[in-house]
């Protein structure tokens, strides 16, 4: 088997970044630094900055979380902020989110151990939709939205055309549910704010087909077969 589909199997990372490990000089076969797109076999010891990575069949692990506001999306925090890590069950293994919600975002999110799953889902190409319920502050009419729809800039790139329509609306907010395919940082905040509007509440509602429906806020379960199977296909 290659090497960067050893460390992909593993958990270690996507074999892009697997790549990126072994180019840098990180990874080690039999104590020699591993060449690129080089094979290995049953006997052989690999090493990622001298750790010796495991041949133990690794159970692929998935979940979906409802994440709560205040939450951080990463393994850990050196300001001892709580993570989407706190909040995996017990016996959960060592799995990361997949893509990023903000911290005072809400929602949907998938973590997994499959770095090549991981890898697919969040890259540019997959256009995977990604619908948000987004409250603005104040009233806004179905005309607002038009920008928004056909593309605003951010960092001097237009975003794809999506769709968004209102769902309520009155004096004080108005609540919309937008639809991306791109996962640019903070791109709903920022795609409000570039016409004007503030948004107070962001919550991820699905990803895909998959709902974040049923799941109380700070709960998470692993996903069902089906599901697995659904977000390989994507
Ligand atoms: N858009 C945002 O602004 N924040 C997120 O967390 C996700 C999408």
């Amino acid at each position: 088997m290659r090497i960067n589909k050893f460390l992909a199997d593993k958990g270690i990372a996507s074999r892009r970044h697997a790549d990126e490990m072994i180019s840098a000089g990180r990874v080690t076969v039999n104590g020699e630094v591993a060449v690129l797109g080089a094979f290995i076999s049953e006997e052989d010891e690999v090493a990622v900055d001298g750790n010796i990575v495991s041949k133990e069949e690794k159970k692929e692990e998935f979940y979906i979380m409802n994440k709560p506001k205040g939450v951080l999306c990463t393994a850990s925090d050196d300001r001892g902020r709580k993570t989407v890590m706190d909040l995996l069950p017990e016996g959960a293994g060592r799995v990361f989110p997949v893509g990023r919600l903000d911290y005072e975002t809400e929602g949907l999110l998938i973590l997994t151990n499959d770095g090549d799953t991981a890898f697919r889902l969040t890259h540019p190409t997959s256009e995977i939709p990604k619908t948000y319920m987004a409250r603005i502050e104040g009233t806004l009419t179905e005309k607002d939205l038009n920008p928004i729809r056909s593309g605003v800039e951010l960092d001097g790139v237009l975003t794809k055309k999506c769709k968004a329509h209102i769902v309520e609306t009155n004096k004080a907010y108005t609540k919309v549910h937008i639809t991306i395919t791109e996962g640019r940082n903070r791109q709903v905040r920022r795609m409000f704010e570039a016409i004007g509007r503030n948004v107070e509440f962001l919550k991820r509602i699905s990803i895909g087909q998959l709902k974040l429906k049923g799941l109380d806020r700070g709960a998470t379960r692993p996903l069902t077969e089906m599901e697995i199977l659904y977000l390989k296909g994507l």
